[in-house]
């Protein structure tokens, strides 16, 4: 079994969700705390019911303020090293129901700085095209243009910086150190990033001259940024921002691979052929049994067959059927061959759908783009 690392630049081994709540200092979604959220919502999520987000910082005391009568806003984002893939979109379908059930604004950060300065073979001028490639996803997902604000760190410096540099005040190299494992070869780009990550979670109340709750919803590796972000705040006088965060859909070569751009077939992009799509699922990683006569017989485990993962996180929405197919899987009736060609059915649907909207997405950028 490899060893579990799980940091903003890197996820790998077999993640223990419970090991991370206790090492970082997170609380677990209970039951009262989904009863709070359906009670607001009207319905939970399925992200939230199949326990897919399972932790969380501070919901309660944003619910708490809600029920007072302050409004929250959201903030997520994307480091546009390359398109985007079918993994990033899991927090970002969730943040789109958030925003449909309170009504929330949205900022999206594209960290185009960050990805320049932590990737040796990426250029400022690729990282910021990408940002507007990824940007089409993002509308593509159906977020509100009246209500969603997306800007790339190097096209929106003016605003950022005076508030980045405000941050960066309050933060000791030792500090970015621990958290972060820097060294002194970093450079000092590095260093400086997360004060960057931390204005938007400050930046609406900076705007509005007043204090606004806000929730960052993200998959638990970009965590590190705001727990230092969380130490700081306060002292510029602003909340601590509140987050909750998603378990990672695993890659396509298996639960514990990582989902990487990198590693040849381990990702479907927003931007793949369906029938490329089609090739990289028929050879994911399957949890049947070694041959074909032994999973009727003995079965398989959905827990760690790719394709049952991908329509348990994304892809299949009706429970009804995720038990179905995870019950037949266990017993041997349903075989890897029948869950992949499901995947690839509802994949094919997926993107056919996507890539059109990321089309007409592209005459709708202006509305959602600040710029300064
Ligand atoms: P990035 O581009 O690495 O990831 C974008 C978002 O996708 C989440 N994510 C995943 N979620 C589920 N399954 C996966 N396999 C998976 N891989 C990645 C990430 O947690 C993230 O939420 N520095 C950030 C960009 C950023 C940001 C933020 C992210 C700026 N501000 C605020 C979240 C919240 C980055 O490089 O994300």
């Amino acid at each position: 079994m490899t060893k579990m690392v799980v940091t903003p630049w890197e996820v790998s081994g077999k993640i223990d969700y419970d090991r991370l709540i206790k090492e970082f200092g997170t609380q677990k979604i209970d039951n009262k705390l989904l009863r709070r959220i359906e009670s607001h919502a009207g319905e939970l999520h399925f992200m939230l019911t199949r326990r897919l987000f399972f932790s969380h910082r501070d919901v309660d005391w944003l619910l708490d303020k809600y029920d007072k009568g302050e409004k929250f806003y959201l903030y997520t984002g994307r480091g546009p090293s390359g398109h985007t893939h079918i993994g990033h979109l899991v927090p970002w379908i969730f943040t789109k129901w958030l925003q449909d059930k309170f009504n929330a604004d949205l900022y999206f950060q594209m960290t185009d700085d960050e990805k320049f300065v932590f990737n040796p073979e990426l250029s400022l001028e690729e990282t910021n095209k990408m940002s507007y490639e990824n940007a089409l996803d993002v509308i593509a997902l159906g977020f509100d243009p009246e209500k969603t604000f997306i800007f790339s760190d190097i096209d929106y410096a003016k605003t950022l910086y005076r508030e980045a540099l405000k941050v960066s005040k309050k933060l000791t190299f030792s500090t970015a150190k621990a958290v972060f494992g820097f060294e002194n070869s970093s450079n000092v780009g590095q260093i400086f990033f997360t004060s960057v990550q931390s204005v938007p979670a400050f930046l609406p109340s900076v705007k509005a001259g007043k204090n606004i709750p806000c929730l960052i919803p993200y998959a638990i590796d970009q965590d590190a940024h705001f727990r230092v972000c969380r130490d700081i705040l306060p002292k510029l006088g602003f909340y601590k921002p509140a987050a909750i965060h998603t378990r990672f859909l695993p890659g396509l070569k298996g639960p514990e691979s990582k989902m990487s751009a990198s590693i040849k077939d381990s990702v479907i992009f927003t931007t793949d052929s369906a029938k490329d799509a089609k090739k990289k699922i028929m050879s994911a990683f399957s949890g049947g049994a070694a041959s074909l006569e032994e999973h009727r017989k003995k079965g398989g485990d959905p827990d760690v067959d790719v394709a049952c993962q991908y329509l348990y996180f994304m892809f299949e929405e009706d429970d009804e059927k995720v038990k179905e197919i995870f019950e037949g899987y266990r017993s041997g009736s349903i075989t890897s061959g029948d869950v992949k060609k499901m995947l690839v059915d509802k994949v094919t649907r997926f993107l056919e759908n996507h890539q059109k909207k990321r089309e007409r997405a592209k005459k709708k950028l202006d509305k959602f783009i600040l710029t300064d």
